[in-house]
């Protein structure tokens, strides 16, 4: 696939549009569809916008790019794509039907990709005849500013769909991690203890909201602190993601979700976008501040830090990516300030070991279970890189 293959992207909303936005930016025709004209009608609005400010930093020619997208109501119109990424809701059924009609109109060579988050690629390709040409291209938010796409071939994904995907990606100049069809991908997986454990933390009364926050930027490096960035996705949001890795974990109890997190979705303090969320966003109500004692920080960055590097550790023994992918993920897809596995070995991997084994005797609870991995590796005198 090059420049001028025409893409093709299914759903105008908060992703469809940033990816429009790529692939035109890139030089490519793009068909962006979404059923609702209204959304059509903002996502062009919006894209006008963001690409004449572009053109005032001397990025680009705003008339140009936008000339290059077919804003359409008709999923019709994708009938000469080389590639069609869908972006729609997150529900199965609603994508398997959409990509069930989208392969009669696409010729033989055309490649189906979803930018789901969470639903199975497998599941997603069962629905097409030729499931060999559909693929996970999996964007973070927003995507014309996050570097990372994770890329996720189904068990049926052909080889050949898989490296075309990656290379046309990689052209858009993003950097590309593949990794296996299972629940989260890297980055939603790996990254379930930065929220999970916080709140672990919260709710047996260590810390408050903000000397957790503080903990883990001004100690730990880490560019938003859990709270403040739970409240920025939202907690309805996120709560929801935990809740669906968690069934499809088997109920792994190391993926368990909150009743913090559960009550405050349910009260409506979703975060910034209802002006409530752990920190009230109201005008005139002062932020509460953390309290600064460094030896509690680093109790909290420590054991928050160990349980993201154990859920690293499991990806790799799991085979989910590989060491190098694993680290490019974290960095590149949430602005982790060092690569998961790196920072296991800066620290040395038996201090995380004895870290993870004091937590699981005292708790008792699997969730802090070491992986098998890092056990191996204590044992082999081993190191990541
Ligand atoms: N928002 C994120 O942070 C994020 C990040 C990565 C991946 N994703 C995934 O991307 C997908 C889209 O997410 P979003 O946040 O952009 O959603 P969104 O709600 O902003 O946009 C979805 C759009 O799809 C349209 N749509 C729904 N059904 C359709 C159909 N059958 N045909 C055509 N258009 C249809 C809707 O009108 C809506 O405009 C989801 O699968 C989501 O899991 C979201």
């Amino acid at each position: 696939m090059d420049k001028h293959t025409i893409v093709g992207v299914l759903g105008a909303g908060s992703m469809g549009s940033g990816i429009a936005q790529i692939a035109a930016t890139e030089g490519h025709q793009v068909v962006l569809v979404d059923l609702n004209n209204q959304v059509l009608n903002k996502s062009k609005a919006k894209l006008e916008s963001i690409l004449t400010r572009l053109e005032e930093k001397g990025k680009l020619n705003a008339a140009e790019v936008i000339g290059r997208i077919k804003f359409s109501e008709n999923i019709s119109d994708f009938f000469e794509c080389g590639i069609v990424i869908e972006a729609i809701v997150e529900n199965l059924e609603v994508k398997q039907h959409v990509f069930e009609e989208l392969e009669n109109i696409v010729s033989d060579t055309c490649i189906l990709a979803s930018n789901t988050s969470s639903l199975s690629i497998a599941s997603i390709a069962s629905a097409c005849q030729n499931p060999e040409k559909v693929i996970g291209i999996h964007f973070f938010n927003p995507a014309p500013l996050m570097p990372l796409v994770e890329i996720i071939p189904a068990v049926q994904t052909s080889e050949k769909t898989k490296e075309l995907s990656r290379k046309l990606i990689d052209d858009w100049k993003k950097v590309t991690v593949l990794a296996k069809d299972t629940p989260g991908f890297i980055v939603n997986r790996v990254a379930r203890p930065f929220y999970g454990e916080a709140l672990r933390i919260y709710e047996e009364g260590i810390a408050d909201f903000a000397t957790i926050d503080w903990a883990m930027t001004e100690l730990g490096g880490f560019r938003m602190g859990p709270f403040t960035l739970m409240d920025y996705i939202g907690n309805d949001v996120n709560y929801t993601v935990t809740e669906t890795v968690f069934a499809a974990f088997y109920y792994d109890p190391r993926y368990k979700p909150s009743f913090t997190q559960k009550r405050h979705s349910e009260a409506g303090w979703y975060g910034r976008k209802s002006g409530r969320g752990y920190y009230n966003y109201a005008e005139g109500v002062e932020m509460p501040q953390p309290t600064k004692d460094e030896i509690l920080g680093k109790q909290i960055l420590d054991r928050i830090l160990m349980m993201l590097i154990n859920e690293a550790v499991d990806a790799l023994f799991l085979n989910i990516a590989t060491k190098e992918d694993i680290d490019l993920a974290m960095t590149k897809g949430v602005n982790y300030p060092k690569g998961l596995l790196a920072w296991a070995d800066e620290i040395g991997l038996k201090n995380v070991l004895t870290k993870l084994e004091s937590m699981f005797n005292e708790y008792g609870e699997d969730r802090y279970r070491p992986s098998p991995l890092l056990r191996r590796m204590v044992r082999d005198g081993k190191k990541f890189f």
